[in-house]
């Protein structure tokens, strides 16, 4: 997968592509990144990448032009790649939209600044809108970085671990179970027996367990979402049983 940011701020983008995953993942030719500075397609002197909003109105807006040219020049290297647009206005994102990225060749990642971009670069050149939050950011950097780094820890070979990316938080609409790891006891805090029990089974009860129970309390509506089976169930039932015999006590 190549990730091409298109940005007035690559040092933004390039200390992240070098550090952990993301950086393995560029030396074991997994994916590329690279940043696209939208500045060095601005003419004149002052290579200027904004302008004032006709109509008026407080804020500049990204002309044209520069952002155009920076976006032929990223297609032009990878004519199969996407271009998506971060803006708050865009699909919202989430591990389902991370998942369907993936099937591309490539992203553009238009990252605005100020207001906004031109209009007529939407109309002419974007293929998709995403936003990553009910929250206006200063600009679509941070966006482009949490969609590369969703997207790549999806690609097979990414994570250290053959399968970690399948037992995640969101995959089949539940959060994780709990993690825990040396030493035995931590403030007088003891890790689970089970755990420590080698009896992978029981184990694998216990996630299941504690991973609805944690969805159930913290996000409800994932398990709304959810077509639950009867050992789900039943986990749910007991868990709610012993919680009223310990309320009624
Ligand atoms: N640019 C500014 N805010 C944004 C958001 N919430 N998501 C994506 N891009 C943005």
């Amino acid at each position: 997968m190549d990730f091409s940011v298109l940005t007035i701020f690559p040092e933004l983008i390039n200390p992240f592509s070098n550090l952990g995953i993301i950086g393995r993942s560029i030396e074991r030719d997994l994916i590329s990144v690279s940043a696209i500075n939208i500045r060095d397609f601005a003419k004149g002197k002052h290579k200027v990448t904004d302008d004032r909003p006709y109509g008026g109105g407080c804020g500049m807006v990204m002309k044209p032009e520069p952002l155009a040219a920076a976006i032929k020049a990223a297609k032009k290297k990878n004519p199969s790649a996407i271009t998506i647009h971060l803006t708050p206005q865009g699909r919202p994102f989430n591990q389902k939209l991370a998942h369907e990225l993936l099937d591309n060749k490539g992203l553009i990642l238009i990252c605005g600044r100020y207001e906004g971009v031109d209009e007529r670069i939407t109309h002419n050149f974007i293929d998709d809108e995403i936003s990553i939050g009910d929250y206006v950011l200063t600009g679509g950097e941070i966006a482009a970085l949490v969609i590369i780094d969703a997207v790549t820890r999806l690609i097979p070979g990414s994570l250290g671990g053959i399968d970690s990316a399948d037992k995640d938080s969101f995959e089949d609409d539940l959060l994780e179970h709990g993690h825990y790891t040396r030493p035995k006891s931590f403030m007088g805090d003891e890790v689970p027996e089970v755990l420590l029990s080698g009896n992978h089974a029981e184990i694998e009860k216990w996630r299941l367990e504690t991973s609805l129970i944690r969805t159930f309390l913290k996000r409800p509506d994932l398990l709304k979402k959810r077509q639950l089976n009867t050992q789900e169930i039943n986990i749910l039932k007991k868990w709610r049983s012993d919680l009223k015999k310990l309320t009624h006590a």
